[in-house]
């Protein structure tokens, strides 16, 4: 039993990537298992700003291996541009981090898919990241995708070109002309070339079958660390369907994106925002419009960290906090951005108990928290947290029946409390 799991349990950006940068020091090797570049994993230390959209937030620790399983969809551009980022502060990320050679390839024309793909839905968008996530999956499952194995074949230029074809056919058939579509930022020829490249560059990395790297570490008791993409109310089979991503976000996705057994795994981290907020469209049961949210967005500065779009917000939600939690067998919580919450007088949490609709808005009804109203931010000590707030964390730890094992009172490394020994 030694793995041990990272998810987010709302709709994405709980803060996934500073609890996996925090606990990875325990572990020896960190793995991401789904999703690919529409993820935006924020850490914070030495007062700078990194942000990882494929590479797993282990990554800052040398001695740590770091895995992109064979869930994850790499495009080769965002890669390398991480992988630049990482030497610019002197890292070498060759060492320490490996690739499976069944992730699949996100190629440009699934970029251009994805738009293509939202534009026609027009109301009914999904607000996609159009990072080519949801073509990229559809190729795999239609079992014509390319892995990043293949490229390693002798004939991968034909394989490229047939697939390519593919989909050029496809919209050349609904009248789109690839070299007239304008996406902002984005023209298919450029990004092609960019990306061919890329992958020449992605290709000196070790590329392996990373399942069997995993076997021999847990014969050897090493311990590991499998990072979430997203968040459990984003899951392609359990979230707001069809406002979801294209991957198993829950833990179900941990399993067969890296390839080891469900008895292997051990603690499961469900990482919440002491509210809610989601990005992109789609059921939010308690989403507030008024200054409550402005003040939240404000105060928890709720923009994307991949597409820089406001995050809409909203107070906890409990009817679906203890969904995800069932689904995914939480056994600790980590509960994020408490520190948002300081200036409120009184603070909201939601429930709404429609067994056949866990995304019913129907009944829902708001139980009003005493507020805090402290500084929370500079506070090295869960016993010296303002007295509310305590209560506040029992509350949930006894709505829940799962211990809540960390809080978050701001963006740095450091800023977190550990209420038991991790
Ligand atoms: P992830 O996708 O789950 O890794 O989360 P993101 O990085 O997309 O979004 C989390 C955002 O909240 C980032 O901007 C973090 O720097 C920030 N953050 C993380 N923890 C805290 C916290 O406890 N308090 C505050 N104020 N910000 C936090
Ligand atoms: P991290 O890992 C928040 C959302 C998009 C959109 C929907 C589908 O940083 O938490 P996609 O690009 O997958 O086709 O988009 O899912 N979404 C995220 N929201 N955090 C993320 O990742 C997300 N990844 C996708 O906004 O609503
Ligand atoms: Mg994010």
């Amino acid at each position: 039993m030694s793995v041990d799991v990272v998810l987010g349990i709302q709709w994405g950006d709980e803060g996934k990537g500073k609890i996996v940068d925090i606990l990875s020091p325990h572990y020896d090797i960190v793995c991401r298992f789904q999703g690919g570049p529409n993820a935006g994993h924020t850490i914070i230390f030495d007062g700078k700003k990194h942000i990882l959209h494929t590479i797993p937030s282990g990554i800052f620790h040398e001695n740590i291996l770091n895995i992109i399983g064979n869930g994850v969809v790499i495009d080769p551009v965002t890669f390398i541009n991480e992988i630049n980022e990482l030497i610019s502060i002197n890292l070498n990320p060759q060492n320490n981090l490996y690739i499976s050679s069944s992730a699949h390839l996100i190629l440009p024309i699934h970029r251009v898919l994805d738009f293509v793909y939202e534009k026609q839905k027009g109301d009914n968008s999904i607000g996609s990241t159009l990072r080519g996530i949801g073509p990229t999956y559809t190729d795999k499952v239609a079992r014509r995708g390319l892995t990043i194995g293949f490229s390693l074949r002798d004939d991968f230029d034909k394989l490229y070109k047939e697939l390519n074809d593919f989909h050029i056919n496809y919209l050349d058939y609904s009248g789109i002309d690839i070299n007239e579509i304008k996406i902002e930022g984005f023209s298919y020829r450029e990004y092609e070339a960019k990306w061919l490249e890329a992958l020449a560059l992605m290709k000196k990395f070790t590329i392996i079958n990373t399942e069997y790297i995993l076997h021999k570490a847990l014969k050897e008791n090493k311990k590991i660390l499998a990072e979430g993409a997203q968040g459990s109310l984003l899951d392609i089979d359990h979230g707001t369907y069809p406002f979801v991503t294209s991957s198993n976000t829950t833990i179900g996705g941990a399993c067969t994106g890296l390839g080891i057994p469900h008895s292997s795994i051990n603690k499961v981290y469900g990482v919440t925002k002491a509210y809610c907020t989601r990005v992109g469209n789609g059921p939010f049961p308690s989403e507030l419009f008024n200054d409550i949210s402005t003040e939240l967005q404000k105060r928890g500065n709720e923009v994307g960290s991949t597409t820089g779009r406001p995050r809409r917000c909203g107070w906890l939600d409990l009817s679906l906090l203890k969904y995800a939690i069932d689904i995914n067998g939480i056994t600790d919580l980590v509960l994020m951005k408490v520190d948002v919450l300081d200036t409120f007088d009184k603070i909201y949490v939601a429930e709404h108990t429609n067994a056949n609709n866990p995304y019913d808005s129907n009944d829902i009804k708001l139980i009003e928290l005493p507020g805090w109203q402290e500084d929370t931010s500079t506070i090295n000590n869960y016993n010296d947290l303002p007295n509310n707030l305590k209560k506040f964390i029992d509350f949930l730890e006894k709505f829940t029946s799962v211990p809540i094992s960390m809080i978050s009172i701001g963006p740095s490394r450091e800023q977190i409390l550990k209420k038991i020994n991790i």
